[in-house]
């Protein structure tokens, strides 16, 4: 990023800016961006909550987070308050007053505010590009199934350019994720082999052992699949299955990522597995049952896991499934993608003591560890032919020094700079949420299947995979 130039200057508009999403990400990545040298000087924040406080207030409570930085001395003294009810007209018109020129409004709060408050902008004239540009980013969810997701990109556009709207996946500013594209389009050796011919399936997994915690109220009416599926794994997804772009222009690229989508088929709950965990042990500390955990209704039948199959129907993957899976309270944080490729056309090796089937994969390390193995065979030594599984290893810290980052840096600068290339379309959402539906239709009943806190998800996520001859790559 160093080389980057200074974003111009603008006012970040925080809505909901005493929340935590503002202390422990948004606020330190401006920081971080300061730091860079990659925004102007003359950046300004402007959070706006319902609390009670003044300028003095919101630097407060920013200072645990940022004290220790040497960005943050300058950039506090243009921290200032507005305190405003986002229902209230009054608001948006004391915000109109103070805001003029470059602005970013970051709608950091509850979901049911996104629609509202980026119509009452548009109300107090907050949205027109007159002296200079108007952006608001959304923070997810975006829509709790199709028709939501399609109800609130309506109200948004009825009011707003699709350029001016930023629709945040957090996962879309991991440096790993942003890689996989340079990964796959700036190797021929990769991409000469990326197709149906050689891959046999790929698996992308989000395994976390965190479990709902505090997040009960969110968690208990969202569960895994709308949390984690339709944005974060398909970003994934998509940016694995996509056709090179013609250029490196924001839309030219979420154009092939929309048609990746558009190409899977909706996903049938015989082509899926839910669970929850159970009391268990996680780093050698219990762990509640999710049904024990605060603000859980047990009638509710959240899922804390989900696994799919999804096939995508182009040229390039038909019959190349994609496997996914997330879950929370397993044994392992691991945020990967594996490529497995297909075996040899002639197994000249296979009385010789290799694994029924070589390990040819690629895998993409997203977090944590990150880095890429290549998984082959190669010759063990000796007078007799004995092949032996091996790994080539790149570990994203032994050749770069990336400082701590929130993950929002490269969001808030493209944000900025107004680049939406690492920003969902609305059609990417609405791809998403399509091919989710029979599962959150079917998920609405019925129970998940337990699985042990600490263990690798339910039997029936296993058998999901199983039943093609394959099985998921060990969660470490
Ligand atoms: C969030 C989900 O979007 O992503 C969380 O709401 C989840 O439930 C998180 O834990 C995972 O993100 P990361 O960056 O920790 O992998």
């Amino acid at each position: 990023m160093s080389n980057a130039p200074r974003a111009p200057a603008a006012t970040l508009v925080i809505f909901g800016a005493m929340g935590d999403l503002s202390k422990r990400l948004l606020v330190p990545a401006i920081v971080n961006l300061a730091e860079g040298g990659l925004i102007d000087d003359a950046t300004a924040i402007l959070g706006v909550s319902h609390h009670e406080g003044d300028d003095e207030a919101l630097r407060g409570a920013m200072d645990d987070f940022v004290e220790d930085k040497e960005g943050w001395k300058a950039l506090r003294t243009r921290i200032s308050y507005l305190k405003g009810d986002f229902e209230d007209a009054a608001t948006f018109q004391a915000l109109a007053d103070k805001v003029k020129g470059n602005a970013v409004f970051y709608l950091a709060t509850a979901p049911g505010f996104f629609g509202p408050v980026v119509e009452a902008l548009a109300d107090a004239g907050l949205m027109n590009e007159g002296d200079g540009f108007r952006r608001v980013v959304i923070e997810k969810p975006f829509g709790t199934d199709l028709p939501s997701a399609q109800a609130l990109n309506a109200q948004l556009l009825a009011r707003v350019d699709e350029q001016q709207i930023y629709r945040i996946d957090h996962f879309l500013g991991k440096e790993t994720v942003q890689n996989i594209m340079v990964t796959r389009f700036g190797n021929a050796l990769l991409e000469a082999v990326w197709n149906s011919r050689y891959i046999d399936h790929v698996q992308i997994t989000a395994a976390e052992t965190v479990t709902v915690g505090t997040r009960g109220k969110f968690y208990d009416a969202t569960g895994a699949l709308r949390d984690m599926v339709p944005n974060h794994l398909f970003q994934l997804l998509s940016l694995v299955g996509m056709e090179p772009p013609n250029s490196f222009d924001a839309d030219a690229i979420r154009t092939e990522k929309a048609k990746v989508i558009a190409a899977a088929k909706p996903v049938q709950p015989d082509r899926a597995a839910r669970g929850r965990y159970e009391a268990g042990t996680i780093a050698d500390k219990p762990v509640p049952a999710y049904v024990d955990e605060a603000d859980i209704d047990a009638e509710r039948h959240t899922e804390t896991y989900a696994a799919l199959k999804v096939e995508v129907e182009t040229w390039r993957w038909s019959g190349v499934p994609f496997y996914l899976r997330t879950g929370k309270g397993l044994e392992a944080r691991d945020t990967e993608i594996v490529i497995q490729f297909r075996d040899v056309p002639i197994a000249l090796f296979r009385e010789t003591g290799a694994a029924n089937r070589p390990p040819n994969r690629l895998v993409l390390q997203l977090q944590p560890n990150e880095g890429i193995s290549l998984d082959f065979v190669a010759k063990k030594p000796g007078p007799l032919t004995e092949i032996a599984p091996v790994s080539m290893d790149f570990h994203y810290a032994d050749h770069f020094a990336v400082g701590h980052q929130t993950g929002y840096e490269t969001l808030l600068y493209d944000v900025l700079t107004g680049d939406q290339t690492l920003f969902q379309r609305a059609d990417q959402i609405e791809g998403g949420w399509r091919v989710v539906q029979p599962l959150l239709d079917a998920w609405a009943e019925g129970e998940p299947e337990g699985y042990a806190a600490g263990g690798t998800g339910p039997a029936s996520a296993d058998e999901l995979i199983a039943r093609d001859g394959r099985q998921w790559n060990e969660i470490a």
